[in-house]
């Protein structure tokens, strides 16, 4: 089977195709430029961008692939949780070229994508699967016991650890996204400069406001040479406390259902020191995945991957499936 996939829930819009089983023939990914001025990503200019680079996107896609539009078995795109004006771009658009080749379509829970995008690089890996969902959105631990069946064990009870990364990075005066500004500074600086706190919050729930507020703190109450001076080391001890924290919960997960495989997943798995520390760390007790960069930051063959799966067992959605900003897993 062979499906089209798109990507439109923030501001990466993205068209790819994934043969079965998890092959992919060409991920292209376009994250808007637009957004970088205002410092976080703007609604209206993200469905704005989308509808102008959607075809264009999704030809690139089938010419990389290089199959043509008549060769696609099914269509898939996200059509949850996001911004709804970005969500709908896809979704019509997705519809329509169903539509035009008469093939079916099935819209895809953007969570399950993040999901999926490990089996694109460890296509022979099968549940059970504990998960540590990371990205500017959500921070989720979720048991996979089999597929498509979900357990949300724990969740943030505030921001989202990339949503942290965003904001502690515009404190520290650097570029939006900022997570990745944050792990290629702290490279250079001293994890152990500063001790900020680690929330303690029950059962396996996150919460990142404290860390990002004593962050501020500490910036109002050092002056601003000081802070230019140490700019590596406040990155590094800022990542290092979100890191522990991440950590922490999911060791103390994989411990209680002695789980022998965990992935971390979404747009925060690309940072160097957690991925160092979880190998380090949680690799004594199980084997630790991540999936292929590429398939980390929002990209439209993880949503192209579940669907694959999905479309197998059958299912199919109605015409009138719409857009559900709000979308949980369950
Ligand atoms: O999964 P993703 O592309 O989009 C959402 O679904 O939210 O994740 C984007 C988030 C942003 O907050 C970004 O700052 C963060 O992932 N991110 C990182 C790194 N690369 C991206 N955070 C920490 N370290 C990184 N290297
Ligand atoms: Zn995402």
């Amino acid at each position: 089977m062979r499906v089209l996939a798109f990507e439109t829930s923030c501001d990466e819009t993205s068209a790819s195709v994934v043969e079965s089983p998890f092959r992919v023939l060409s991920n292209v990914t376009k994250t808007q430029e637009e957004h970088r001025e205002f410092g976080g990503v703007v609604p209206e200019v993200a469905s704005r961008a989308h509808m102008r680079l959607i075809w264009p996107i999704t030809e690139r896609a089938l010419e990389k692939a290089g199959v043509e539009l008549g060769s696609i078995d099914g269509i898939a795109f996200t059509y949850g949780p996001g911004l709804i004006g970005a969500l709908l771009v896809g979704i019509v658009f997705g519809k329509t070229v169903a539509q035009v080749i008469g093939r079916d379509f099935i819209g895809i829970n953007h969570l399950e994508g993040h999901l999926f995008s490990l089996f694109l690089s460890h296509p022979h890996l099968e549940p059970p699967v504990l998960y540590l969902l990371v990205s500017g959105g959500h921070t989720e631990l979720v048991w996979m016991p089999e597929f498509f069946r979900y357990e949300v064990l724990g969740h943030t009870l505030d921001d989202a650890a990339g949503e942290a990364f965003d904001k502690v990075a515009k404190m520290l005066g650097l570029s939006y996204p900022g997570g990745p500004e944050i792990d290629r500074l702290a490279k250079t600086g001293d994890p152990d400069f500063h001790r900020f706190p680690r929330a303690r919050v029950g059962g396996f729930d996150f919460s990142f406001s404290g860390v990002k507020t004593s962050v501020l703190y500490y910036l109002r109450d050092n002056d601003a040479d000081f802070a230019r001076r140490h700019l590596a080391d406040i990155a590094a001890s800022f990542q290092e406390a979100v890191v522990d924290m991440l950590l922490s919960k999911t060791l103390k997960a994989a411990k209680k259902l002695h789980a022998e495989k965990v992935a971390v997943v979404g747009g925060v798995s690309l940072n160097s020191r957690l991925r160092e520390k979880f190998k380090e760390t949680l690799g004594k007790i199980t084997r630790v995945y991540f999936p292929e960069p590429q398939y980390c930051g929002d990209n439209a063959a993880m949503i192209g991957a579940a669907a694959l799966m999905r479309f197998e067992r059958g299912e199919r959605s109605p015409l009138t499936l719409s857009a559900d900003p709000d979308l949980r897993l369950l």
